[in-house]
């Protein structure tokens, strides 16, 4: 019989930590439900002193999810810990997670706090965390750097003081696999009441290995693993959350684990967090990338036309990788789109699925075959939206090989219908010429991507655009059949982004880790 092993995914806390990656509240919740439909077990739903925004997100969530557990990230300070609870306290099962680190380096050098006062803080604030919830975690910072007599030490007082989880981190990956399932095995030898707490990892991947020290760990004893879909995280990332669920699905024979994950999940996963981060995922990225189960080699394509198992160690089913599929045409009923969206995981209030049918009735139009490819990119254009400060109502641009550019716009802004021609040095430029013309915003366009859905040349073009302005990035998405259009509407969503995130930072919204 497998051991299961718990998945605590911290995409919307670590994850979101990278650069670039913010997200805002309703994406945040769009996230967590899809992460609910993994079947994860604990979702940390941010960080909740760090910002209101973070504050929101963790109560909306907590508020609309059922299943899994609500952690939120707190440290070891009083102000932190009554915060989280605030924001926590409409879940049904929420998990106070506090930290302190515990290596010399960072007691000495950041946090300036001898041992004694270390351990001391440590556990007033696990018992502080107990006085509201019963689920509390405790996470000694930098473990895989601190000395490991000091760190049982920590460990055994923080079950004593009622933390039921105890979770490793390597803060700065520097961890090697071995020497991170030594400490594994160590805490379980050196902590008196180690049987009383769940040992959890939580590794980064600085050296490529926060996977493999991950699944180390298990070796030696882990029962709780921190990841995020895509890996995403501080710096070089977190451990993927799919390259552990599907090795110990796929090696269940080796590690004699595995996860409750709900793997057909996991491909949506990755594509919802990589259109609402903007982190493109690459090509060969096991599990999710774009060629994991692309078989070029012709001994290669010969073997699997003989036997799958030749050279196929996972069925791209099991991921949720499924050939395209033709879903709907243009006589297709408003019934039959729900019904399709919701097969897809999909479940829209009633104003969205109007904005979306009506999306789709003239994609369907204009192309005579839909894909669930295209729905994806319908309802990532019209579900989660913010409010939408500007509107693109019409676009007309021509441009050629002699001719200058020219784009005219019109534009609704707070209910007004702004008009204005513009010139560029191509379409695009042309057309976002105009729109910053008739908005008068200051943001700068840090990149801009476009792919095609599906094949063909009717096939719609999706339009990535990353907008900066106050240090604070957007990403913006468009799609369309023409990819001009496309890009104005991506670019005109990256500013709504922007203005809503103005509009919602309070005084106190401030990072601080
Ligand atoms: O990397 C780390 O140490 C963390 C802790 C807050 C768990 O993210
Ligand atoms: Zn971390």
């Amino acid at each position: 019989m497998s051991r299961i092993i718990r998945i605590f995914d911290t995409t919307l806390r670590d994850g979101e930590q990278c650069p670039g990656a913010s997200m805002n509240r309703e994406e945040k919740l769009a996230v967590a439900r899809q992460l609910a439909r993994l079947n994860v077990d604990i979702i940390e739903a941010g960080f909740p002193i760090a910002s209101v925004d973070d504050f929101e997100a963790v109560r909306l969530i907590s508020h609309e999810l059922e299943g899994p557990i609500v952690a939120g990230l707190a440290r070891a300070k009083e102000e932190d810990i009554d915060r989280t609870w605030e924001a926590l306290k409409g879940a049904p099962r929420p998990r106070i997670h506090t930290f302190l680190s515990t290596s010399d380096i960072h007691l000495k050098h950041q946090f300036r706090l001898s041992r004694e006062a270390a351990l001391k803080r440590a556990v007033e604030m696990v018992m502080r965390a107990r006085g509201y919830v019963e689920d509390v975690e405790f996470s000694p910072m930098d473990a895989s750097r601190s000395d490991p007599s000091y760190l049982y030490e920590v460990l055994e007082a923080v079950i004593d003081a009622g933390a039921g989880t105890v979770n490793i981190p390597d803060t700065v990956g520097y961890a090697t696999p071995d020497e991170f399932g030594g400490l594994i095995k160590g805490i379980r030898e050196n902590v008196r009441n180690i049987d009383r707490a769940i040992i959890s990892v939580h590794c980064h991947n600085d050296l490529g290995l926060a996977v493999a020290n991950s699944l180390a760990a298990v070796l030696n004893g882990a029962g709780q693993i921190e990841c995020t879909i895509n890996g995403i995280g501080e710096r070089a990332g977190n451990a993927s959350m799919e390259e552990i669920v599907m090795t110990l699905r796929t090696r269940r024979d080796f590690y004699e684990a595995d996860t409750k994950i709900v793997t057909e999940e996991i491909c949506k996963a990755s594509r919802l967090v990589s259109s609402i981060t903007g982190m493109v995922v690459q090509p060969n990225k096991a599990i999710v990338g774009a060629n994991a189960f692309a078989h070029e080699s012709g001994i290669h394509q010969d073997g699997l036309l003989k036997e799958k198992t030749t050279y196929e160690i996972m069925r791209p089913e099991s991921i949720g990788l499924v050939q395209s599929k033709l879903v709907l045409g243009k006589h297709s009923g408003r019934n039959a789109f729900n019904t399709r969206l919701k097969e897809m995981g999909h479940e829209l209030s009633q104003e969205e699925l109007n904005k979306a049918f009506e999306r789709f009735k003239r994609l369907a139009d204009q192309k005579k075959e839909v894909y669930d490819e295209d729905l994806e990119a319908i309802i990532t254009d019209e579900a989660y939206r913010i409010p939408e400060t500007y509107m693109l109502r019409y676009i007309h641009v021509e441009s050629g090989s002699d001719i200058n550019p020219t784009a005219t716009l019109e534009i609704e802004v707070e209910g007004k219908a702004l008009t204005k021609v513009g010139k560029g040095d191509g379409p695009i430029d042309a057309t976002y010429k105009t729109i910053v013309a008739i908005t008068g915003t200051k943001s700068r366009l840090v990149s801009y991507d476009v792919k095609s859905i599906t094949g063909g040349t009717d096939a719609m073009g999706e339009v990535m655009v990353r907008l900066e302005e106050d240090k604070k990035t957007a990403i913006g998405h468009g799609a369309d059949t023409d990819i001009i259009v496309a890009s104005a509407k991506a670019y005109l969503n990256a500013l709504n982004k922007l203005v809503y995130w103005k509009k919602i930072k309070g005084p106190e919204n401030k990072r601080e880790k």
